[in-house]
């Protein structure tokens, strides 16, 4: 499906070791490539949301990493890049964990060759993420195969775990792409995912680019579609999984899966391996991320010139709280699908996954 002429979130030219994203917050209406050349670039770009999604940032990061120790590869270098670029988001475990791994990859060497094990780290965790996802997509389109029974199979998703999100395929979205390549007539249900509209601006330009057919709903009338029998499956993504099953991921997923589970609706969250929080027994101890209030107060468009523009929706004294994730209690998670195959959401299943991963 994704062939080189493609797409994808970051690129990185292997000659100059330039890197590039594409800046997401001027998605749906520009697409417009971001040049990351400074720590301080790739740490804004991962804090202001250019990049977001939790593989993405991890990758991002780690090619920030590699570009502070390109600069100045010693120990105290590469301690202060990696806390800079950690402090960026809290929730995404996957900063973290790509972080560990470049870091593994360089402190026992020498400063001299840190710096070019750093990229061919990131490099490789980026071309392992790709395929990681399209994994995802195969597993995830054995869950929906039987599900088909109809003139369209009505998949609802939340915020944005495409491509995107990822470096290509996505999480959630990749076992639609997967489903959409094989023939079967998948429609997608889009919520809005307010307040930063990741479904609205992301989830829909991508799967219109794709050529799925796709419906953008407000994220309140999601439970009314369920009641209606216009949803067959949920699948989301996950910024963090915790140890027990329980399942981080954009504010308003757990509505959905509450309704879900109302209306005998199977609920999947799709997420790579380094989503999951081995050191994290449970939700409840998952950082969840406050944004600023001027998210929920405003929200920014185009004007009938083409030209971008921000709006208040509030009155001047108005106040707003704005956390960015919530966390699903696992027994509302109808399965995991990830890289190694389809797991229980609970400790027995991440146990099992594990089990597939080390083969211990
Ligand atoms: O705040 P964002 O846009 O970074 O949040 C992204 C999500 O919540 C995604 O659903 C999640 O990262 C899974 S992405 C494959």
């Amino acid at each position: 499906m994704f062939s080189t002429d493609d797409l994808c979130s970051l690129r990185w030219d292997a000659v100059s070791a330039k890197v590039e994203v594409i800046d997401q917050t001027l998605l749906p209406h520009t697409l417009r490539w971001c040049h990351l050349d400074s720590l301080s670039a790739f740490c804004h770009a991962i804090s202001n949301m250019q990049v977001r999604g939790a593989p993405l940032i991890g990758i991002t990061a780690a090619f920030g990493l590699a570009h502070a120790l390109s600069d100045d590869a010693s120990d105290d270098n590469l301690a202060r890049a990696s806390a800079a670029l950690l402090a960026t988001r809290p929730t995404a475990v996957n900063l973290r964990w790509a972080l560990e791994q470049v870091t593994a990859a360089v402190q026992i060497l020498p400063p001299s060759a840190r710096a070019r094990v750093a990229l061919e780290t990131a490099r490789v965790l980026r071309e392992e993420d790709i395929a990681n996802c399209e994994r995802i997509g195969d597993n995830g389109l054995k869950l929906l195969q039987p599900l088909v029974s109809g003139d369209r199979l009505n998949i609802m998703t939340h915020c944005n775990a495409g491509w995107l999100a990822t470096v290509q395929w996505g999480t959630a979205l990749a076992p639609i792409y997967k489903a959409h390549a094989s023939g079967i007539p998948v429609h997608v249900w889009v919520s809005e995912t307010r307040p930063r509209n990741q479904g609205t601006n992301l989830t829909a330009w991508e799967l219109h680019r794709a050529g799925v057919p796709c419906t953008i709903v407000t994220d309140n009338s999601c439970g009314q579609l369920m009641r209606q029998g216009r949803v067959d499956c949920v699948i989301v993504g996950s910024d963090r999984t915790a140890a027990n099953g329980d399942v981080c991921n954009k504010i308003g997923t757990y509505l959905k899966a509450l309704s879900a589970r109302a209306n005998a609706i199977p609920f999947y969250v799709a997420l790579p391996e380094s989503t999951i929080d081995w050191t994290c027994p449970g939700g409840d101890q998952i950082p969840i991320e406050e944004r600023d209030e001027a998210e929920v107060l405003s929200i920014a468009g185009v004007d009938a010139a083409g030209e971008l523009r921000e709006v208040n929706l509030a009155a001047a004294h108005s106040r707003a709280l704005n956390p960015a994730f919530d966390v699903t209690p696992s027994d509302l998670v109808s399965a995991l699908i990830t890289e190694h195959g389809n797991f229980a959401a609970s400790a027995q299943g991440l146990q099992q996954l594990r089990t597939v991963m080390t083969g211990v």
